[in-house]
């Protein structure tokens, strides 16, 4: 075989010789193979003069280069045996510190999880601190103490997810006022964000698990006006100080008066819409009396808002499944 690509071979199979040395003898043994006076290095300097006259020189340089080569292979092991440490890197190239690292992308916090934090915030500045529930709920909290009675078309079994006939996956966040009052006397104030389950096809619009913020304010002397200007103050620190709002009259089995919450958005060609984002309302003191609390000295408002319908009209999205399927490139944006 010519000397040059016996060189090759030499220093291929010298590495790896070299590489599975793990001991001190076995190391001094693959030193004398290779670079001692009658070593394989030694026998390669010594075919140059069979090499042509024309190839001297390459062939020169690469004996040369082969034993530099193996000689520096062979010190940075035995270095690195002798201090105790793993061999596997031994002979890897050195490491070019001045390289440029790999670029990691740095996660930040959901949408979701920011416009939460972003709400509790804007009602942590009119008072109210941040409570929280069991997302499996007993049918007590969800319904029954919500002045939702057993006929009620809400309890239907196509319209939750039971786990059975009294415990289920919460449809609501009003569940936390319940639990609240339940441990707390009045005056509270607090505002409780969290999932909440619903069997509804999915959709644009739909999905079986959203989120709600409720709140709930009790005390002496609180009105309906406290509750429109609580409201009103949120959604124009939210949405921006020229937001309209609306408090239509509806219905909820555990607040009178009740009323929906509607704002006002301007398509592009000028022509406005509304759009629902809560229920809210004066609790009913049903509510209020199965706390225990004193119905003749207190008064208190409760609202429910649906945080992803917040988060689409605020920043234009189409449809809420975007909300949930984790692509980067869609929150990356946010
Ligand atoms: N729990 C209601 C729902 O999920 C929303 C709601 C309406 C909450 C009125 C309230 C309220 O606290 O007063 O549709």
């Amino acid at each position: 075989m010519p000397l040059l690509e016996d060189i090759q071979q030499i220093l291929a199979q010298g590495l790896e010789k070299l590489h599975a040395a793990a001991q001190t003898d076995a190391l001094e043994q693959w030193r004398i193979k290779y670079l001692g006076t009658k070593g394989v290095v030694k026998a390669a300097m010594g075919r140059l003069k069979e090499v042509p006259k024309e190839q001297k020189r390459a062939a020169g340089q690469a004996a040369n280069e082969l034993k530099n080569a193996l000689t520096d292979a062979f010190e940075r092991h035995r270095a690195r045996i002798s201090a105790g440490g793993s061999t596997k890197t031994a002979n890897a190239p050195a490491m070019d510190i001045t390289l440029p690292g790999k670029q990691c992308r740095i996660g930040h916090t959901h949408i979701i999880t920011q416009t939460i934090n972003e709400i509790c915030e804007i009602f942590a500045r009119m008072g109210f601190a941040v409570a929280t529930g069991p997302e499996v709920e007993d049918d007590r909290h969800n319904f029954e103490a919500l002045n939702i009675p057993l006929s009620h078309p809400a309890r239907d079994p196509l319209d939750n997810f039971y786990i059975n006939p009294s415990v289920m996956l919460r449809s609501q966040t009003s569940t936390v006022q319940i639990r609240t009052m339940e441990n707390t006397d009045p005056p509270v104030r607090i505002i409780s964000p969290g999932r909440v389950y619903r069997p509804d096809t999915v959709d644009a619009t739909h999905s079986f698990m959203f989120h709600q913020v409720e709140g709930l304010y009790v005390d002496e002397g609180v009105t309906m006006a406290d509750l429109k200007t609580c409201l009103d103050q949120f959604c124009k620190t939210y949405f921006g100080s020229d937001i309209v709002t609306c408090f239509r009259p509806s219905f909820f089995p555990f607040t009178e008066p009740s009323a929906e919450v509607d704002i006002e958005f301007n398509r592009p060609d000028g022509t406005k819409y509304w759009v629902e984002v809560g229920g809210c309302g004066m609790v009913d003191p049903n509510v209020l009396d199965g706390v225990g609390y004193d119905t003749e000295k207190y008064t208190g408002f409760a609202f429910g808002l649906g945080i992803e319908r917040l988060i689409m009209r605020k920043h234009h999205i189409p449809d809420i499944r975007l909300l949930y399927e984790s692509d980067e490139r869609f929150l990356h944006q946010f």
